[in-house]
């Protein structure tokens, strides 16, 4: 029996990101504004990658981590929104080249970039999302957005890159595996927090937990997304499912399995998984189950939501902090 109730229908997953949202509902609409500003294009043809890029938002979850994390440590200043807006086009840009890597021909239900428009033009698209964002974080009246902004995406694209070059590793241990996704989303969650509670005047202590409510929230988050890379149903994801084992990424739950097999069964599985075919996540599911190592990578999630939680006791209690250990656990339960 799974020990996390699973928010299995894409509706209840969205109404508890609503609730979590619901304080920051206006700084929100405000990030969407400086976002959508900031891109503007008399260029047609950018304009309309920038309009599909866009038009279908994903959870914002970055945005909202600034917003609620300033919200918790003080109250939303006008840098939140402009730092919210930042954030999202980093995390757009990296989803941008992430689509072109994998192959994926969906994202936030709509046609990925590359497959709309080409690697091309999404290469570029991204690009621009990028360069867009530093040049908005430069608004700001210090550079301090800018080099810790800086520096967490160095560290994204370090992780991508760290993925790629174990792409057919087939013996990747859970320590790579962490450093990886430390790396490629712990490290821009981490920093979302870092600035909601730095830009909100709170103390060197609570900025620095802050970054580790963050940090362990997005380490959460990926062990989820791999979990729905291998269980997900693209129409509720709304992105390509099954992409990992496409491109031959070791993800935990799989890591595991290889682990706890006879050696071997695990042998075995490792000829398959250096040539699989299109059947392999189904028939991999009954393994993945039987073996514990889905509710080995479950369990390792809401680890760290636990933990990311603890960070957040050493805040008043209010509706921003009740609001971010909310997505804390929503990170591990989410359908999509
Ligand atoms: C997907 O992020 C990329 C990962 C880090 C796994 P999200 O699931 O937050 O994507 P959107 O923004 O909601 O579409
Ligand atoms: C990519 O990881 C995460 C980034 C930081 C871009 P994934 O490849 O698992 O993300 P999805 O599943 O395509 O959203
Ligand atoms: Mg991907
Ligand atoms: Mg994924």
């Amino acid at each position: 029996m799974s020990t996390i109730t699973l928010l299995r229908k894409p509706e209840d997953a969205r109404r508890k990101l609503a609730e979590a949202y619901a304080s920051i509902a206006t700084e929100l609409a405000e990030a969407d504004r400086i976002y959508a500003a900031e891109l503007a294009s008399r260029a047609t043809y950018v304009a309309r990658l920038v309009e599909h890029c866009s038009q279908l938002q994903g959870k914002r979850l970055r945005p909202a981590l600034v917003l609620l994390t300033a919200q918790a440590c003080g109250g939303i200043r006008p840098e939140h929104p402009v730092l919210a807006a930042v954030v999202e086009m980093v995390h757009t840009a990296t989803l941008v080249h992430d689509d072109i890597l994998d192959e994926a021909f969906v994202r936030r239900h709509a046609a990925t970039v590359n497959a709309e428009w080409g690697n091309e033009s999404a290469v570029l698209i991204g690009d621009y999302l990028f360069t867009h964002a530093f040049h908005l974080a430069a608004s700001l009246d210090t550079t301090l957005a800018c080099r810790l902004i800086g520096r967490a995406t160095n560290l994204v694209c370090e992780g991508e890159m760290q993925q790629v070059a174990n792409r057919g590793e087939l013996d990747l241990d859970e320590a790579s595996y962490y450093a990886i996704v430390r790396g490629k989303t712990a490290e821009l969650t981490a920093v979302c927090c870092r600035l909601g509670a730095h830009y909100a005047g709170a103390s060197p202590e609570v900025v620095d937990a802050m970054d580790g409510f963050g940090r362990d929230l997005g380490v959460a988050f990926q062990i989820a997304d791999d979990v729905l890379d291998l269980w997900g149903e693209e129409r509720t994801t709304g992105k390509t499912m099954g992409t990992d084992l496409e491109k031959q990424k070791l993800t935990l739950p799989i890591i595991h399995l290889l682990s706890v097999l006879p050696r071997a069964e695990a042998a075995r599985l490792r000829v398959d998984l250096a040539h699989p075919d299109a059947d392999v996540r189904r028939t991999l599911r009954p393994l993945l189950e039987s073996s514990g190592a889905l509710q080995y990578a479950w369990d390792q999630a809401q680890h760290f939501a636990d933990s990311a939680r603890a960070a957040l006791d050493l805040l008043p209690e209010t509706r921003a902090s009740a609001a971010l250990r909310q997505l804390a656990q929503y990170v591990v339960r989410r359908a999509y």
